[in-house]
């Protein structure tokens, strides 16, 4: 492992980077190689102090990546952990320069890791569970019970039970049918109110929920109806919630929110939902955590509290995947397949909503051979990238993807009965494993 630091900039310094929009260049790296320049345009998808070494390997959080894959195997999830608590700090500055009256809740999903919980409790941040196993992770990374606010469309009741037991602070109450269940297990409850106020965001429409026409939460005409229920059974009702979708650009839309929610009535705590976008790829330009404070904040009356809930913008650009090039199939005049060592198993975006990565050979930055990075598994659609420019690819090669640190584990899977990789956490060069690789015998364990 390589023990030098890697340039790094104290973790404030960085949050300051971040919260006006200047992306890991702010990290850039001290020196200034050829290759580099290559580099450039990679910055802002990459976690923050990424650089290229010496040997021209990108390091993450001072660990050469090259050298973690002949370490600890691929594929394998590696997350720079400076740069999450870099992001975690951003949020809450740039929500500390407008107002004190804000929190910031770390939408677990994006990345539900239990050293990743313990970060972001460590951070100051609160935490949004969807679910009941989600809920024990967060405990089990140390989160105090009330900091917790448990979301679903369908919480079942055990879950509920569960939370209740647990003391989970709030509940984001979705549904008629969950306002009866929760006058039964937990008369009394803290809760807010899931509205969907019919505003549809600029983004993939698997990831769009603040339309009318959706699962989640009650339509602007059933609202008044639910607070009422919500009244007729004991629950303590302390504000409007209302998340629209995911990686979302435009700000206007959360302004338009921030107005819908504020109209409504005259509530101490407005819960406006996650949503920031990232930037996948080079060409992408997404809104700093200030401009989106600033969005926020500008349209909600001072004295009432704004509760924001990110995951991807969190942790998102914090992760890279790095994967072993296995076979190249060049087919002339059609394409060239590079298939990976993992895949659909391991990172689903693709498949899910067509979404666009980078990638580069680890310690070959640069290049312009066109190619499709596909995984290994027995499907046609198995292809996580279509068109990339690579450097001579070949057998044996470190491939890495960056920006795959948000919703890559949380949504893996053991297709093929792949065994899911490890999550490395590097920081200063020292590498820790905090979530093992899974093994053969792994998948067996629950054979009944
Ligand atoms: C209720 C809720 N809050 C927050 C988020 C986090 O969204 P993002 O990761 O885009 O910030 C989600 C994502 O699905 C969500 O459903």
């Amino acid at each position: 492992m390589n023990p030098r630091a890697s340039g790094a900039r104290p973790i404030d310094e960085k949050a300051a980077l971040l919260r006006e929009g200047q992306g890991a260049s702010g990290a850039r790296p001290i020196n200034d190689r050829a290759a580099l320049l290559r580099y450039a345009g990679l910055e802002q998808v990459l976690p923050l102090g990424s650089r290229l070494n010496a040997r021209g390997a990108l390091e993450v959080g001072g660990c050469d990546v090259t050298e973690l894959a002949r370490e600890h195997g691929t594929p394998a999830y590696v997350y720079a952990e400076d740069d999450i608590r870099a992001r975690a700090r951003a949020y809450r500055e740039a929500f500390a320069a407008r107002t004190n009256r804000f929190e910031i809740i770390y939408a677990s999903k994006a990345a539900p890791i239990t050293a990743v919980y313990r970060l972001m409790a460590d951070e100051g941040l609160s935490c949004d569970v969807a679910s009941g196993g989600e809920l024990h992770l967060a405990l089990a990374g140390g989160f105090a019970p009330d900091r917790l606010y448990l979301h679903g469309n369908n919480k079942t009741e055990a879950e509920l039970r569960y939370a209740v037991e647990r003391g989970v602070g709030t509940i984001v109450v979705d549904s008629f049918d969950e306002v009866e269940r929760l006058r039964r297990l937990a008369p009394g409850q803290r809760v807010m109110l899931r509205v969907t106020p019919g505003i549809k965001p600029d983004t993939h429409e698997k990831i769009a929920t603040g339309q009318e026409d959706s699962k989640f939460g009650f339509g602007l005409d059933d609202v008044p109806r639910a607070i009422a229920g919500c009244e007729a059974a004991g629950l303590e009702l302390c504000g409007l919630h209302a998340h629209i979708g995911s990686q979302i650009y435009e700000l206007s839309v959360l302004e338009r929110l921030a107005e819908v929610l504020d109209g409504m009535g005259d509530y101490p705590l407005l819960n406006l939902g996650g949503g920031l976008g990232i930037a996948y790829t080079p060409e992408d330009r997404p809104p700093s955590v200030d401009e989106y404070a600033e969005a926020l904040l500008s349209r909600v009356p001072d004295g009432v509290t704004v509760l924001c809930e990110p995951g991807r913008s969190l942790v998102g650009n914090a992760g890279v995947t790095i994967y072993t090039v296995g076979t190249v199939k060049a087919i002339p005049g059609v394409r060239t397949y590079v298939a990976v060592d993992g895949g659909m198993s391991d990172n689903l975006r693709p498949m899910l909503y067509a979404a666009r990565y980078e990638a580069q050979i680890a310690d070959r930055f640069g290049g312009s051979d066109l190619c499709t990075v596909a995984g290994m598994h027995c499907e046609s659609g198995d292809i996580l990238i279509r068109d990339v420019e690579l450097d001579d690819p070949r057998p044996g090669d470190v491939l890495v993807i960056p920006a795959t640190g948000a919703y890559g584990h949380s949504m893996a899977n053991n297709y093929n009965a792949i065994p899911r990789p490890p999550v490395i956490f590097c920081r200063d060069g020292a590498a820790r494993v905090v979530v093992r690789r899974e093994t053969y015998d792994d998948l067996t364990l629950r054979d009944a």
